[in-house]
This record gives C-alpha cells, sequence and structure tokens, in this order.
C-alpha cells in the first residue's frame, strides 16, 4: 500500500511513520510536510534511508502540490494529521489555523476524491483531531463520540470545521473515513512550546516555569506511542464513517503535573533546596479563553478495537524525560534560528 502521511515531519506524525515502518515495513511511506517551525527532517533519522520511505515537501494549502505527490506516487490512503497546533499560536494568529486546518484539510480531501473517483470505498482517509473540539467540562463527567462540538479556541474551532469536511465528504461522495479525537500527548519530538517539553526545557535551562491563571485546569495525558498504536488499529480496523475517542484516563492539573515532573527532574538532575526545578515555577496570566478540564471517555475504541494504552504515566514520562535530557542539541536546533536555516545546515 502506498500511505500518504501528512505532518509525518512533526511530533505525532515523526512517531507514527516511525511506528508504521518498524510494524508495516512493506508499506509505501509518503511523507508530505510543508516543514514549518514544527516539521525537523532530524525525527526521521531513523528511517531516512529505508527502502519504502519517501519525503515530499509539500503545502496542504497549494492544491497542485498535492495533486502531484498523489500523481508521482500513487497515493492509496491517507493519515492526516498536518496542522497548526499550538493554542497559544491561534490566539496571536489565527489566520494560518484557518488555512492549513481548513482550507488545507479540504484541498485534501477534494484531491483524493479526484483520484479515487469510482472506488473510494477502497481507499482509507484516516483523519486525526483533537478532543479540545468538544469544548470544556466542569469538574464531572467525559467527553465521549457523541458530545456536542463546542470548540472555544481558533485552534479547537479549526480543528472542529476540519472534522466536520471530512464527516460530510463520508457522508455526500462516500469516501471511506474515520476520525480520531484524542487527548494531549506528550514523548519525545514534541516542540517545546507544549507544556511538557517546555517544563522539561525550561528547568536545564534554569528558566520560569509559566503556570497560566491558578494552574489548576486539567488535561488527560497520553504517551504519544500510545496514540501511534491506537490510530494504527483505528486505520486497520475502524468503522468507515465513524469517530473514535483515544485517551489515557490519565488526567492531572496543570499544577500537579507541573510539580510531578519537578520532583522527577530533581531525582534525575540530583537537585534539591534552592536549586529545586520547583523554585522555577511562575504563575501568569491565563490564557484568554482557557478551557477548564479535558477528559476522554474511550470506551468505544477500548471496545470495539481492543485497544488500551501500554505505557504508565510513570513509564511513559521517564522515557520522555531521558529522550529530552539526551537530545539537548535537538532542542537548541529546533529553538534557534528559523527551521528554514536549520534544513540548509543539517540538508544543504
Ligand atoms: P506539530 O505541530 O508537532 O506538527 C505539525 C506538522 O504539520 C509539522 O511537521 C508541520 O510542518 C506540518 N504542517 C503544518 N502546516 C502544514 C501545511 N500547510 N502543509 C503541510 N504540512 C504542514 O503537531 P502535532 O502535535 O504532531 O499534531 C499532529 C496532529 O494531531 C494535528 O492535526 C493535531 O491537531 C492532532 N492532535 C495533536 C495532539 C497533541 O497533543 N499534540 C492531540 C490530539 C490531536
Ligand atoms: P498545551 O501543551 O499548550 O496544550 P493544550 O492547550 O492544547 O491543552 O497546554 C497544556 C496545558 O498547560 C493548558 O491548560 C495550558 C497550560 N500551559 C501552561 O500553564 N503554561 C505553559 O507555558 C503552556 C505552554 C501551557
Amino acid at each position: 500500500m502506498n500511505l500518504l502521511i501528512t505532518g509525518g515531519a512533526g511530533f505525532i506524525g515523526a512517531n507514527l511513520v516511525l511506528h508504521w515502518l518498524r510494524n508495516h515495513p512493506d508499506d509505501v511511506v509518503i511523507n508530505f510536510d510543508a516543514m514549518t517551525y514544527a516539521g525537523n527532517l532530524e525525527n526521521l533519522q531513523e528511517v531516512k534511508t529505508h527502502q519504502n520511505y519517501r519525503f515530499v515537501l509539500g503545502d496542504l494549502r497549494k492544491p497542485l502540490e498535492i495533486e502531484k505527490a498523489f500523481t508521482e506516487h500513487n497515493v492509496e490512503a491517507v493519515i492526516h494529521l498536518a496542522a497548526e497546533s499550538h493554542v497559544d499560536r491561534s490566539i496571536h494568529g489565527p489566520a494560518e489555523f484557518i488555512e492549513t486546518n481548513i482550507t488545507g484539510t479540504f484541498n485534501l480531501l477534494e484531491t483524493a476524491r479526484k483520484f479515487w473517483g469510482a472506488e473510494m470505498s477502497a481507499h482509507r482517509f484516516l483523519h486525526v483531531s483533537t478532543d479540545e473540539v468538544y469544548g470544556s467540562l466542569g469538574s464531572e463527567g467525559k467527553f465521549s463520540e457523541s458530545t456536542a462540538y463546542a470548540p472555544n479556541s481558533p485552534y479547537s474551532a479549526s480543528k472542529a470545521a476540519s472534522d466536520h469536511l471530512v464527516r460530510a465528504w463520508h457522508h455526500t461522495y462516500k469516501m471511506n473515513v474515520v476520525t480520531t479525537n484524542c487527548s494531549n500527548n506528550y514523548g519525545p519530538f514534541q516542540f517545546p512550546e507544549k507544556l511538557l517539553p517546555l517544563l522539561i526545557n525550561n528547568c536545564l535551562q534554569n528558566l520560569p516555569i509559566p503556570v497560566y491563571g491558578d494552574g489548576k485546569n486539567i488535561r488527560d495525558w497520553l504517551f504519544v506511542e500510545d496514540h501511534c498504536e491506537a490510530l494504527d488499529r483505528v486505520f486497520h480496523q475502524g468503522v468507515s464513517g465513524e469517530v473514535y475517542n483515544i485517551g489515557g484516563a490519565n488526567e492531572w492539573s496543570n499544577i500537579d503535573i507541573v510539580r510531578f515532573v519537578c520532583k522527577e527532574l530533581d531525582r534525575e538532575l540530583g537537585r534539591s533546596g534552592d536549586d529545586s526545578c520547583e523554585k522555577l515555577i511562575n504563575f501568569v496570566t491565563d490564557r484568554p479563553g482557557h478551557d477548564r478540564r479535558y477528559a476522554i471517555d474511550a470506551e468505544k475504541i477500548e471496545t470495539a478495537l481492543k485497544w488500551t494504552p501500554r505505557y504508565s504515566f510513570e513509564q511513559g514520562l521517564s522515557k520522555t524525560i531521558r529522550w529530552y535530557l539526551d537530545h539537548q542539541d535537538w532542542v537548541k536546533n529546533v529553538t534557534s534560528g528559523t527551521y528554514q536555516d536549520y534544513y540548509e545546515r543539517q540538508y544543504g
């Protein structure tokens, strides 16, 4: 099978490309990525010379670039991850979120429809989305697949719009789609603007750790490899037109997770007392429209597809901390200068 993975140079995408080629080495994986600040080909060193790995520098905002990839690689299936993904960036500059997440998804769906034509049911399209489309929970309850959409940030609104487009292409054009809505991921290759890698990095650099508002907002954290395993399961066994929520049943308030990671890092780095990472915690002005709580009810995927996370939070976190400690150069590279400079230095 020739499988196009969009956003394969990003955090989850890179983990998925690696997962796919380890588990399905006979599939040809075409990584279609525009290489924004969030894309990094260094994440894919392990498969750079794999005979079934291809890289296409392409932008979802440009339909001709998608068509070229479909033609040249005879694309038979799609897993769509490429997106602008950071809520804070979406608050400061929503335009790119509309262009990539909504128009980009539309361009991809239309290209797939054009190429797959009458044989639509033979070609799977997996759309990777977020639990943030469901809005914010109070102290009780969880998001299920039937929870009404109520997105609150430009990011979640753009993802919600893309989910609706995918749904409509199934109902109207009979496209063979499955959609997943997953909780917050953590793990290797995550750009250090999201809470966990930012927190680890700031501790290592002795920089303040910004905790928004009262720190009591709650997120449901899942190790990225468990997400990849779930995507694999939904891609192969999910029922066309269905939605699957993915989550780790692992709710933490921000301040608790920050304190927990600080303790783990103190242990790793031999810090204590005034030198302790907790001393870096700095409560700052809240994010506008900050969703209070996310929590996923993952019963459907657990029952229907027999997926459950393999990693406990302690295991996933310890792997993640170890990875960032061992990859300080990676952090330096992705945070210094423009990625284009870095790309040219690395790849000419
Ligand atoms: P990321 O920001 O790390 O990576 C996004 C990738 O998409 C980058 O490689 C970037 O270069 C690429 N990209 C951006 N705009 C593009 C365009 N116009 N054309 C082609 N490529 C483009 O994102 P991530 O955290 O890996 O998230 C991947 C997907 O998973 C997103 O759709 C996101 O909404 C969803 N998701 C993320 C999380 C999470 O916790 N990170 C949770 C649930 C769902
Ligand atoms: P983030 O990793 O940006 O993911 P999302 O907003 O998609 O859930 O943020 C996770 C939580 O951590 C969220 O409640 C906002 C909070 N947060 C901070 O308190 N400080 C920070 O510096 C960041 C980046 C996030």
